[in-house]
């Protein structure tokens, strides 16, 4: 299958993403901290669109020296989206389900070709 256009480098800013077509697989294409990645727009769970839902960053909780519960932040390094059907978290940089490292989404090779963003279908 020949790679597929996903947007002009210029038009597809950083913390933005795309949904494109490659025959019948739908893949989300993300931008997040420098770089590109991309998965099959396809729940582990029962199938629903996981890289069409919210993107927050993963949510740590906070513990005193003497292991106690002092609350929860916001992670500056962990990106997650969420499948809108029933909330499965994944890591944008893995396509990894938070919950179960196991389970993970197909991934897909993002190149940049002078000013154009393509994903590698297979
Ligand atoms: S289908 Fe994605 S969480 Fe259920």
């Amino acid at each position: 299958m020949p790679d597929v256009f996903v947007a002009k480098f210029s038009q597809f800013p950083d913390g933005d993403r795309r949904i494109v077509s490659a025959g019948t697989t739908e893949i989300g294409v993300f931008h997040w901290a420098g770089q590109f990645y991309a998965y099959e727009n396809l729940c582990l769970h029962q199938g629903g669109p996981a890289c069409e839902g919210v993107m927050m960053h993963k949510v740590e909780d906070v513990l005193g020296a003497d292991r106690t519960f002092q609350g929860q932040r916001f992670s500056k390094d962990e990106m997650h989206f969420v499948c809108p059907w029933h909330g499965y978290e994944y890591d944008v940089k893995t396509g990894e389900c938070a919950a179960d490292r196991k389970l993970k989404l197909k991934s897909f090779e993002v190149v940049r070709r002078g000013e154009d963003i393509y994903v590698v279908a297979d």
